[in-house]
């Protein structure tokens, strides 16, 4: 994999290569290109001759993943990423919105190599619209603390989950699956997708300050509501009255104080469920298939996603 994003990279001055590099792989799960090559061998992919077309693709969706952190960063005002500095703030942010797009760019030329199928490109151009539509959709959001659990879902499916789901459905599209298995490894990334945004979204309101790399508690201190704090408020009204009488600035002793409260309240239990939920649903979607080893993986990877609820919270 390494090797194709340092092809799709070679074109590019070394100066240039060497500001990506870091941005693809290094020290991420490599979770989209792993779903992409499993659903590809689940549904007959892996042929010699269809390997080279499908290793572009792994790479492509790695780097617009890295682009579109690089980006979401910035849009944050993040510091960290995987435990290192934000590319923002260890290049300047003009600088960076160029590397995301260049990423983004070197990832799009890569799919539309000859060899490669149209509809690929048509699929990921999509799944990159929704991205950005799943990111303006949350900042609109912002500080609109009765957001209700359907606008909640609405964004967390644009800004991550469609795109899981769009890569494993790349995956059965290299390997020329029928429109029955597209939709089965779609809906099981579907639901993978919801399931890893709402651990991500757990963990942000673990008791330890870093969470995968980055600071816990950033969501309320950007205004977002997400489940843990859209079912506090649902069942503790005098919470959201404290959050209507705040300034928009949040101070740190009512981030505190409305953390402790999820945990109390048992919001984080219920948001741990719906995750479990949702993972169910993805290994439901998986028995469309006969067992084989990568069906196994896929299994794996789903379950990964949930695996990560004891190490978040202590005790
Ligand atoms: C991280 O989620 C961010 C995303 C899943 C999507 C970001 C998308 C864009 C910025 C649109 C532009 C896209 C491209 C391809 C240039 P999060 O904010 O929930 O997680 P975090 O806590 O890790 O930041
Ligand atoms: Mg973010």
């Amino acid at each position: 994999m390494e090797g194709v994003v340092g092809e799709a990279l070679a074109p590019l001055p070394h100066r240039l290569q060497e500001l990506l590099r870091p941005l693809v792989g290094s020290g991420g799960k490599m979770l989209r290109p792993r779903l992409l090559i499993a659903s590809a061998v689940l549904t007959g992919g892996d042929e010699a001759k269809k390997r080279k077309v499908l290793y572009r693709a792994a790479a492509a969706v790695e780097m617009i993943h890295g682009a579109s952190l690089v980006h979401d960063d910035i849009i944050d005002e993040a510091a960290l990423r995987r435990g290192h500095p934000a590319l923002h703030l260890l290049r300047g942010r003009r600088a960076a919105v160029l590397a995301g797009d260049l990423l983004l760019a070197r990832a799009f030329a890569l799919l539309s190599e000859p060899g490669e199928r149209a509809e690929l490109l048509k699929l990921l151009g999509r799944s990159v619209a929704l991205l950005c539509r799943g990111e303006l959709c949350q900042m609109t959001s912002r500080r609109r603390w009765e957001l209700g659990r359907r606008q909640y879902y609405r964004i967390i499916y644009l800004k991550t989950a469609q795109f899981i789901a769009s890569c494993c459905e790349a995956g059965a599209l290299v390997a020329g699956a029928p429109e029955a298995e597209r939709r089965a490894l779609r809906q099981y990334g579907a639901n993978l997708g919801l399931a890893f945004q709402l651990v991500d979204d757990y963990a942000d309101y673990a008791d330890s300050p870093y969470q995968g790399g980055k600071p816990a508690g950033g969501d309320l201190k950007q205004g977002l509501a997400t489940l843990p704090l859209i079912h506090l408020l649902e069942t503790r009204p005098s919470c959201l009255q404290a959050l209507r009488a705040a300034p928009a600035e949040l101070p740190p002793e009512l981030r505190e104080a409305l953390r402790r409260a999820a945990v109390e309240n048992g919001s984080l239990d219920h948001t741990r469920a719906a995750a479990l939920s949702r993972q169910e649903q993805a290994l439901r979607a998986l028995r469309h298939f006969p067992d084989s080893a990568a069906r196994r993986d896929l299994a794996a990877i789903a379950k990964a996603v949930t695996g990560r609820f004891s190490a978040i919270f202590r005790g």
